[in-house]
């Protein structure tokens, strides 16, 4: 069978990153390049700056991406981009940029929805199987997902309201831990005992979820004390935070699979890199028949070789673009 070698752009949020991947699973170059350092310094991505970063960036990752790669973009098949969901500035550059390579070196354009990328990663560290189920935990999505193969999509259950990574990302913020939260809550609360009560979330779905009760819950928490001037502990409340949004994520989950047969279980976005999340799905599915893939970090995180992958197998669903197609804050799957 003939080799399919895509060429992919992601700048959905705060990284602007170029990818070059054979099949569906072998890494010639991924390069990314992020701004955390600068939106570090604002406590959050701004998108204004966020955008003109990517243009400051993205024709230099986009250089060097094919360098590593050691071949010419006329030697690749399509262009892989993300269309969304993400930030609209920040998603025009990746576009534009993804758009001037498919007219210069004619070749087709292949639109990609940045949460499937994210669940498709996992075809860069083992064989997807379908049908599986994917836990998409990101900073803007929070979903459990069927797939019955490469080219179907049902979400199952979902956030009702905040993305878990949001979540996240807030408390973090009323525990003045810095930009992003995520990282910092679970190494706060590593091994730390759960002991404040919490509210706990309440959804209309079976299988949906939800984070901003939670999410006020710890704010008024905070405000509590302050007012009563009592005390707490920063490293119980992020435990006890964690616990309950975790909790709440692992019984829907555990639930959903026992609605369908799946081959695989797999967590994909940037909250997958969570230690406890780890945990918990390690815990839960040990003695189950359906295979549970964690990937690594690095899989976990926004990159490009997610989009490439996604890519191919769009390529081969021949799920191809054109050039009228903007990008797409809100992108439906
Ligand atoms: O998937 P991602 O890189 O970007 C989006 O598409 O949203 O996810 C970013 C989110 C942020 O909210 C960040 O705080 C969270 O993932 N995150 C984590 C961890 N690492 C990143 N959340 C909890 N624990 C972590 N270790
Ligand atoms: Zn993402």
């Amino acid at each position: 069978m003939k080799d399919i070698t895509i060429l992919a752009i992601e700048s959905s949020c705060d990284e602007s990153a170029c990818a070059i991947v054979r099949n569906g699973k072998e890494i010639l170059s991924n390069v990314v390049a992020t701004q955390i350092e600068v939106h570090e310094k604002f406590g959050g991505v701004l998108p204004e700056v966020a955008s003109r970063l990517h243009v400051e960036q993205i024709s230099a990752v986009i250089d060097e991406a094919v360098e590593k790669a050691g071949i010419s973009v006329a030697d690749v098949d399509a262009i892989a981009y993300t269309r969304g969901p993400g930030l609209i500035g920040s998603l025009h550059v990746g576009v534009q940029a993804a758009k001037t390579l498919a007219w210069a070196y004619h070749k087709p354009l292949l639109p990609i929805h940045h949460i499937k990328s994210h669940i498709f990663a996992n075809n860069l560290i083992t064989n997807l199987k379908f049908p599986l189920l994917a836990l998409v935990v990101s900073g803007g999505h929070s979903e459990i997902v069927y797939m019955k193969d490469d080219n179907s999509y049902e979400i199952l259950g979902q956030t009702q309201d905040d993305a878990i990574g949001e979540a996240y990302d807030k408390v973090a913020r009323v525990l003045h831990l810095g930009y992003p939260g995520g990282p910092k809550i679970d190494k706060l609360a590593k091994g730390v005992e759960s002991l404040y009560k919490l509210p706990q979330p309440k959804t209309q779905g079976e299988f949906d979820l939800s984070f901003s009760g939670l999410k006020s819950g710890v704010l008024q928490f905070v405000d509590r004390c302050k007012r009563k001037g009592e005390t707490y502990d920063d490293a119980t409340l992020a435990a006890s935070f964690q616990e309950t949004a975790l909790n709440e994520i692992m019984d829907k989950l555990v639930k959903a699979i026992d609605t369908v047969e799946v081959n695989q279980v797999l967590l994909a976005g940037g909250v997958a890199a969570n230690s406890r999340l780890r945990e918990k799905m390690d815990e839960a599915f040990k003695d189950r028949k359906e295979e549970l893939i964690l990937p690594p970090l690095w899989v976990c995180t926004d990159n490009a070789a997610m989009v490439a992958v996604a890519g191919y197998f769009a390529y081969k669903n021949e799920a191809f673009g054109d050039f009228s197609q903007s990008a797409k804050p809100s992108l439906k799957v």
